[in-house]
């Protein structure tokens, strides 16, 4: 989840919820263990928590500087690089392919909702209940009303009552994320899953793929695509810590989606599933999991509607940015730009819901390969800045400090781990 409607964050514990809400998502509940398990596991778990260090503090550190030093993502561009309106324009259609997969899936869990609340999500089959409502003409009307859900909101203007109660149904996502991973850990026959979670295939960590995927799922997660989290930056008061703000963000986000890989990979060993089964397993795996609880179905019901509060402050955000970069540069009004890229979102992302390689491929275009170079963009525009004066920037109102390594890290380091992992996929295969 996300807020883009706010002009400054009242406080510190203001920002740095804002930070953590706009990272966790479907991203971290729904993608990563999916990813995670189409990649190896442990394989894929050891890469990403790697480039966390490497890259991911890094990022966030980079993106809020540069909103807070030069503004949003289009000033930014703009004062900076060569072409930087192109760029903004890149950034923003990024960020409409990602709303239009992002609507799909959100429209899974509205369905997923339904059937908890009517008590029948747990004596259906999961498998063949995923088969039928996926990739099906019913798909794309669950997400009509997950853009139309969306476009309401945005229009009536109700952004900030979703935002406050995520402050309180985010930690009790968390907890029943973390309650869920005891149970799928406590099944009999759980131990295979834990092996594959955490004992790595080495073979597998020499793929080139692996790290690529794991890099762009990261930047994907921390909502490091050059985009939403340069905007929050110009929210960001000069006495508002960015430093600190990064870390708890980085982990917070982090230790959500590694509990989630907890509470699905023993589950899915324990009873005889794929973990490579893709944009299903979580979808198959959870409902097996609710089956084994006592009053399954009422923390069924719960977690659904915690998910869909993640995700629609996700869509949300999305549909702001485009709505935001349509008022201010192509005269719209907001009405009629929010329903316009609702629906533009909506062509794009349907045949997706009906077609499981179109799926695949939009969510490959957008995240592993236009997310990264939405993140590589905005480090560029902070180094043609000056990283000597962003890292001043770095410094007022921190509690904590970043050495003074910062700079060429940020200059040298980042960039060209960003390059040399994109260039690696194409070569390591
Ligand atoms: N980070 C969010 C998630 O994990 C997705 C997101 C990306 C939200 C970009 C806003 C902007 O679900």
């Amino acid at each position: 989840m996300v807020s883009l409607s706010k002009e400054t964050w009242g406080s510190r514990v203001g920002f740095v919820a804002a930070a953590i809400g706009s990272a966790v998502g479907l991203g971290n509940i729904w993608m990563f263990p999916m990813r995670a398990g189409l990649y190896g596991g442990a394989a894929f778990l050891i890469p990403y928590l790697i480039l966390l260090f490497l890259v991911g503090v890094v990022a966030l550190t980079v993106e809020f500087t540069l909103g807070r030093a030069v503004g949003g993502p289009i000033e930014a561009y703009g004062k900076t690089l060569p072409g930087g309106k192109y760029l903004g324009i890149f950034v923003n259609a990024m960020m409409l392919m990602i709303f239009a997969f992002y609507s799909v899936v959100v429209g899974w869990a509205l369905k997923y909702f339904v059937t908890a609340l009517t008590g029948k999500l747990l004596s259906v089959d999961p498998g063949s209940f995923f088969g039928s409502i996926s990739f099906s003409t019913e798909a794309v009307v669950w997400q009509f009303i997950a853009i139309a859900i969306t476009i309401g909101i945005v229009i009536i203007g109700v952004q900030k009552g979703i935002e406050r109660a995520c402050k309180i149904m985010m930690p009790l996502l968390f907890v029943m994320i973390i309650i869920l991973a005891i149970r799928s850990i406590t099944l009999p026959n759980s131990y295979a899953g834990l092996e594959f979670y955490l004992l790595p295939d080495w073979s597998k960590i020499l793929s080139g793929k692996t790290w690529m995927i794991a890099l762009s799922q990261m930047f994907f997660s921390l909502s490091c695509l050059g985009m939403s989290n340069v905007v929050y930056g110009s929210y960001i008061k000069k006495d508002q810590d960015i430093p600190l703000s990064a870390i708890v963000t980085a982990f917070g986000d982090t230790a959500v989606a590694v509990t989630a890989g907890f509470a699905i990979f023993p589950a899915v060993f324990a009873f005889g599933l794929k973990p490579t089964a893709g944009p299903g397993l979580v979808f198959v795996t959870l409902p097996v999991v609710f089956q084994k609880m006592p009053g399954g179905i009422i923390f069924a019901a719960i977690f659904f509607l915690l998910i869909l509060f993640a995700a629609f402050s996700s869509t949300i955000a999305m549909l702001e940015t485009n709505v935001q970069a349509a008022t201010t540069h192509l005269n719209m009004s907001r009405k009629t730009a929010t329903i316009l890229f609702g629906l533009l979102a909506f062509v794009v992302g349907a045949p997706g819901a009906i077609n499981p390689t179109y799926f695949d491929w939009i969510i490959n275009i957008s995240t592993v390969y236009l997310g990264p170079l939405g993140a590589l963009i905005a480090a560029l525009a902070l180094i043609k800045f000056g990283v000597d004066k962003a890292y001043e920037e770095l410094r007022k109102g921190a509690l904590i400090e970043f050495p003074a390594i910062w700079q060429p890290w940020v200059k040298y380091v980042y960039p060209i781990v960003i390059i040399v992992i994109y260039i690696s996929q194409f070569i390591l295969g």
